[in-house]
């Protein structure tokens, strides 16, 4: 008995390993169960009943291992998300490209992109600000096949509209959500790659921005570092960085390679080169992670175009606190963050959509179900949920159920 756990738990952590080497994975960032359900799904999928059987499987198998990360990765992402870092964008644009059309194309790297939100919202920021298509590239790099499949697919649930703007006119009704214009779709190109790899995108032109968000918050150390060094290879001299509100960057013991520009609400980084900060060991105090504001001294130095000064951050939406919360391992927060929307505004579908989201990561596939269930309710053709479904119901091998939400979805190809 003593003996089978302490096997469950070697095999357990050969399979957490894996996935650290693979794609710099650290398993208590999603929270303890998400490797342990992803390992039972892919053992449902391949009809194997021993762990040991699938930690040897796997690590002999590219393929499979690729399977496992499909299982793993945290795919959430929403058009323009947080907001700011588009507006910035926009600005910059418009004072340093818009009206020179002499100089080279604006060139902006997304990575991870997930299923696309956020380099198409990088497209249609530029466009928006008056750059037409040809005077900018955009490259998009995933490690998930079925996120780049989804992306280029360019059809949306209303999981995927969070916010209000001008940039929803791009959208029209599709039979399974909302599909984005073609030709914007046309200016974004998606690279299946890995954020750890030295020589991802190696022999592009540097990107005058790279937009690296919600990725460094799932890695190890380690990894944190190789992806640092990717990113120090792809920022253009005098280019920026966004990373997301709680990515950290920790170079404490050497000089550091980006430093944050200050600006409110858009975690912008530029080059310490760039800002001309000396190349001595920082001692930008860390806290839980995130980087405390600036040292006065830092902050005096000359920026070569300086920020139009910001106006306040908006508060955060209940929504968007929720799926922080989650995307930090903080369920029980995210759930009572739901939970209050609903309260306060009343049942609504990507509500209850992200609150099985929620559960599931959590490990609670019964309250996952009843979410999603509640989803369909109120928009019965909400794609993410009836997938959702049709995988809970693989795994308790309802084929019958499974099979049902799976004709629901019919028109669209699935992964
Ligand atoms: C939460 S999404 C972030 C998407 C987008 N940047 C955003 O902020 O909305 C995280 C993505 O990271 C991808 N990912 C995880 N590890 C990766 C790696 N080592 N290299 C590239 N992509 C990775 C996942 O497949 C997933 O799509």
């Amino acid at each position: 008995m003593i003996n089978n756990k302490l096997q469950m738990i070697d095999d357990q952590k050969e399979i957490e390993s894996l996935l650290a080497r693979r794609i710099g994975l650290d398993p208590t960032s999603t929270g303890p169960h998400v490797i342990g359900v992803a390992v039972r799904r892919r053992m449902a999928d391949l009809g194997l009943r021993d762990v040991s059987e699938y930690a040897a499987m796997a690590s002999g198998s590219e393929s499979e291992q690729q399977a496992l990360i499909e299982e793993v990765v945290v795919p959430e992402s929403w058009f323009f998300r947080d907001d700011r870092p588009f507006r910035w964008l926009s600005d910059r644009v418009r004072e340093g490209w818009v009206g020179r059309p002499g100089r080279p194309a604006f060139r902006a790297l997304s990575i991870p992109c997930a299923g696309g939100q956020e380099p198409y919202s990088i497209a249609i920021a530029l466009l928006d600000a008056g750059l037409p298509a040809r005077r900018f590239w955009v490259d998009a790099v995933d490690v998930s096949a079925r996120s780049l499949e989804m992306a280029r697919r360019g059809v949306y649930s209303a999981n995927a509209f969070r916010g209000e703007g001008e940039w929803r006119r791009h959208f029209r009704p599709h039979a399974r959500g909302f599909e984005l214009d073609p030709a914007i779709r046309s200016t974004v190109q998606f690279v299946q790659g890995n954020a750890l790899d030295p020589k991802l995108l190696a022999g592009s032109d540097p990107y005058d921005v790279v937009f690296c968000r919600n990725l460094l918050i799932y890695l190890d150390r380690p990894s944190r570092a190789r992806v640092l060094s990717t990113l120090d290879r792809l920022v253009a001299d005098d280019g920026v960085l966004f990373l997301g509100h709680a990515d950290r960057i920790d170079e404490p013991d050497q000089a550091p390679r980006f430093v944050p520009t200050g600006e409110s609400g858009c975690f912008c980084h530029r080059r310490a080169t760039h800002l001309n900060v000396p190349p001595a060991p920082l001692s930008i105090p860390m806290l839980a992670g995130r980087m405390l504001p600036e040292p006065p001294p830092l902050r005096m130095l000359p920026v070569s175009e300086p920020a139009a000064p910001s106006p306040p951050s908006p508060p955060r939406s209940p929504m968007d606190e929720a799926a922080e919360l989650a995307n930090l391992g903080r369920y029980d927060e995210a759930i009572a963050a739901c939970e209050r929307q609903i309260h306060r505004k009343g049942p609504d579908a990507a509500v209850y959509y992200l609150m099985g989201m929620i559960r599931q990561a959590a490990g609670d596939r019964r309250a996952a179900e009843d979410c999603f269930h509640k989803t369909l309710y109120l928009d019965p053709r909400h794609d993410e949920a009836l997938l959702a479904l049709a995988l809970l119901a693989d795994r308790r091998g309802d084929q019958t159920a499974a099979a049902g939400y799976r004709r629901r979805l019919s028109g669209v190809s699935r992964p």
